[in-house]
């Protein structure tokens, strides 16, 4: 489908790459850009060929932040009326596993929506931060809460009080990426797509059900999560992958999964 704000693509069958595509802007995340994302990680969502997406920008920007012009003219009112940012959450809710490949500036929302996702891969030109106290205001999108989980209490304050922006090899070292990918244009997306796709080669179920139970982790107690964990595990034994993929094992061939 076409998009006005993103460029939503196939690089293999089986994965989605959702490209952010305000390149003027910096990838400001407006409202019309967030109604494009949503609309395209929910078709990836329910397409049954795609089992994995990749959501990123341009080499200088993966995303700017929120767009400031448009906050600019939002007064209390018109953002509690307007449940501003509620396009933000829909992200979370979708059950395919989401890649951020970063090159350049993740600033605020930008910063905050690659938080969202699950996996992030960086480019070494890649530029991080929470710089919204440099505007009057604080992180609206999750930042506080998600890079404080990543990044423990002390940088979390120093970082999102001084608002200064930290790098790829910073990120890397406090855990907010998976990996600093090679140089070269292009090579985050790549790599981006290559992890992706390897995880679409699984069984769908196991791997969404999974993606469940990392999540839980951050809401659950332990016990509660094990317990969780535990009574998932138990409702894979119901499916054909289940037991497709253990006698694949014992009859020494690849499995060949129905998601089913
Ligand atoms: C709207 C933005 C923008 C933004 C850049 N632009 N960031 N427009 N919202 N967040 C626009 C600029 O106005 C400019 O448009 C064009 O993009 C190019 O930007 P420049 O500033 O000229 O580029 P450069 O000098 O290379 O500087 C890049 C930059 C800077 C360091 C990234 O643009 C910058 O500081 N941007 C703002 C970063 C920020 O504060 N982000 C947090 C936003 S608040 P024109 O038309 O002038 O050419 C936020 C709240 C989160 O995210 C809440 C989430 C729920």
């Amino acid at each position: 489908k076409e998009y006005q704000h993103i460029i939503a693509s196939r690089p293999v069958p089986s994965v989605a790459l959702l490209t952010l595509n305000r390149p003027k802007a910096l990838n400001a995340l407006s409202t019309p850009l967030f109604r494009d994302l949503n609309a395209a990680l929910l078709e990836a969502d329910a397409e049954k060929e795609i089992g994995a997406i990749v959501i990123t920008g341009s080499e200088k920007a993966f995303a700017a932040g929120a767009d400031i012009k448009e906050l600019k003219e939002k007064d209390f009112a018109g953002a509690y009326n307007g449940d501003l940012f509620a396009e933000w959450s829909v992200i979370t809710k979708i059950r395919k596993p989401v890649i951020a490949a970063v090159s350049g500036y993740a600033l605020g929302g930008g910063c905050e929506l690659a938080m969202m996702c699950d996996m992030i891969l960086a480019s070494p030109t890649a530029v991080f931060g929470q710089p919204e106290i440099n505007l009057g205001v604080s992180p609206g999108g999750g930042g506080t809460q998600r890079l404080t989980h990543i990044v423990g209490k002390y940088r979390a304050m120093e970082l999102m009080l001084s608002g200064r922006n930290f790098s790829a090899k910073e990120a890397e070292q406090w855990g907010l990426v998976n990996r600093i990918v090679g140089e070269g244009e292009g090579q985050v997306v790549k790599e981006a797509v290559d992890l992706a796709q390897n995880i679409a080669s699984k069984g769908q179920i196991a791997v969404q059900a999974t993606k469940e139970m990392i999540n839980a982790a951050y809401e659950l107690p332990l016990t509660e999560g094990v317990r969780f964990e535990r009574r998932l595990f138990f409702g894979l034994f119901s499916t054909k992958d289940k037991q497709e993929g253990m006698t694949a094992f014992t009859e020494k061939r690849k499995p060949n999964w129905t998601h089913s």
